[in-house]
């Protein structure tokens, strides 16, 4: 599978690289356990609550403010864009949060070894668009990435993709609707779900008078699909 992002270097604020250097080493999270095998999420939070894996957390604006809201659950945010990192480690710090831990990593090589049918949920918020055709094998929702992604939720998991670019939208829905094991919650798209936040991403996004589509897909067992 080709790249689904291009490290940019960005700017960093003071207390983002700060944040960087104290925080990190605290609520980061390796890519293998300590063994070399799977992640052992239990050992990591300290709890078994469930866990709900973000992809590409931006800034963190709404993993912070979902987490805060929902203590009983673990969110693992995985980002590649370092400015964001610090930006959501300040936020951890600042509320105080216990159930966020972040990955820097590549989301793909993540998935490919989370252990299967270990977690509750996923997290898409706006992921990049890729909007010229030659960059749609970067798209990160096609198959078989979706199959792999489902096999990775329990039975009732669910996935969540929130767009604000239609065409994506469109094969998005064809893609998860495609995909053994998940099944649409609605027919085609879903209503907004009140429980996430709009982030400026969004507000921008509609100010520039795109409109907003979402997508929710549970997770099912095969016994169940037929
Ligand atoms: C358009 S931004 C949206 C950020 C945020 N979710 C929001 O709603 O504001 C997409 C983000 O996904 C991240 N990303 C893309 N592919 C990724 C991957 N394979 N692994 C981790 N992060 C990724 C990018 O670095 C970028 O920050």
């Amino acid at each position: 599978m080709e790249r689904t992002f291009v490290r940019r270097t960005g700017r960093m604020t003071g207390g983002q690289r700060k944040a960087l250097e104290t925080f990190l080493p605290v609520y980061g999270m390796p890519l293998h356990g300590k063994n070399g095998g799977n992640i052992d999420f239990g050992k990591i939070f300290g709890n078994a609550n469930p866990i709900v894996m973000e992809i590409g957390f931006g800034t963190g604006e709404a993993t912070a403010v979902i987490a805060e809201n929902n203590p009983y659950i673990n969110y693992v945010g995985i980002e590649v864009h370092t400015p964001g990192i610090g930006r959501l480690l300040m936020e951890i710090e600042e509320r105080g949060l216990k159930n966020v831990r972040i990955m820097e990593h590549d989301a793909v090589e993540v998935f490919n070894i989370v252990k299967s049918e270990s977690i509750s949920g996923i997290h898409l918020f706006f992921p990049d668009p890729w909007p010229k055709k030659r960059h749609h094998k970067r798209r990160i929702i096609q198959k078989p990435f979706t199959d792999i992604l489902a096999s990775k939720l329990q039975d009732a998991g669910y996935l969540y993709m929130v767009t604000d670019w239609a065409e994506y939208a469109d094969v998005a829905l064809a893609e998860l609707s495609m995909t053994v094991g998940l099944k649409n919650a609605y027919t085609r798209f879903a209503p907004p779900q009140i429980w996430r936040p709009k982030t400026k991403f969004e507000e921008r996004a509609i100010a520039d008078g795109r409109e907003i589509r979402e997508l929710f897909f549970n997770r099912v067992s095969s016994a169940k699909l037929s």
